[in-house]
């Protein structure tokens, strides 16, 4: 397991730790690599009932990592005949028979939201942040966000939140439907690692048949939307528009799109 993902097991949790704390937790192509290890070896051990997410030192995390997208970007069309890892952590979080917890402890950044739209129980810390700037990027969003976000939250909640790209604080991202339960800062690991805990101690295979019962009737749109929303974010990643935006980002500047379209 790499540094930046720790994995930890107790009392029928798998816990799952984004640590990379100078980088605000931002996901490297080796992290999304660790985190599918992480969710498969939970699967296979049958002592793990649940898996818990959460990031380190007051941030859940960034998103991926910007200089990897300028990395895979400049790589030509068809590079890579393999599963990326990014695209394997997504099929396994969002085809996950066991549950998935997450403790959002702080700001969480593209990735770090759709993400948790595969998560069965969702609790934020007050201090938590939600943003989804992949339009603001030049890219398209991923992980079928485009589907289960209008679902979730609403066509105008969605919109705005995409198109935009504006960030939204716990209380906004708790009554659009994102978390399930906002508590203090100080509390959020002890309350939402404990609803991991509580979880663990119930039937497995009740808990495992609620679960595919609740996500049942949209495991095919999930997994077709999911297609979708890759090749055009392929496509995008190599842009002139991701360029310019990712650039803009390393350089602390405006992006500036005006020549394009
Ligand atoms: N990829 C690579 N590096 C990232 C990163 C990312 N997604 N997010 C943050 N970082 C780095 C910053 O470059 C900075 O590095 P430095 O100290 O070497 O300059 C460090 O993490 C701290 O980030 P900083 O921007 O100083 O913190 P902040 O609290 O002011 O802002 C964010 C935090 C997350 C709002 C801001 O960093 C940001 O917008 N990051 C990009 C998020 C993003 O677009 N993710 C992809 C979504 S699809």
């Amino acid at each position: 397991m790499s540094d930046h993902i720790l994995v930890e097991r107790a009392d029928g949790v798998m816990k799952v730790v984004m640590n990379r704390p100078d980088k605000k937790n931002a996901l490297t192509e080796a992290m999304y690599a660790a985190l599918g290890d992480a969710i498969e070896a939970a699967h296979a051990e049958r002592d793990i009932r649940v898996i818990y997410f959460t990031g380190a030192d007051g941030a859940f995390t960034a998103g991926n990592d910007l200089g990897d997208f300028a990395k895979q970007g400049s790589e030509p069309a068809g590079t890579s005949q393999e599963e990326r890892p990014v695209s394997r952590f997504l099929r396994l979080i969002s085809t996950a028979e066991k549950p998935i917890v997450a403790g959002v402890n702080g700001l969480a950044v593209g990735v770090g939201v759709t993400m948790l739209l595969h998560c069965d129980l969702v609790y934020a810390g007050s201090a938590a942040t939600f943003q989804m700037p992949f339009v603001n990027l030049g890219l398209v969003p991923e992980a079928a966000s485009t589907y289960l976000l209008p679902k979730v939250a609403g066509l105008q909640k969605a919109s705005d939140l995409f198109l935009t790209g504006r960030k939204v604080d716990a209380e906004e991202a708790e009554s659009m439907g994102l978390v399930a339960q906002v508590f203090p800062g100080d509390m959020l690991q002890e309350e939402a690692y404990g609803r991991a805990r509580m979880l663990a101690a119930k039937a497995p295979t009740s808990v495992k048949l609620t679960k595919a019962l609740l996500r049942s009737g949209e495991a095919s749109a999930v997994a077709s939307q999911m297609a979708k929303e890759a090749e055009h974010f392929a496509a995008q990643l190599r842009s002139d528009e991701v360029k310019e935006a990712i650039s803009a980002f390393f350089e602390k500047r405006p992006a500036d799109f005006s020549r394009f379209g």
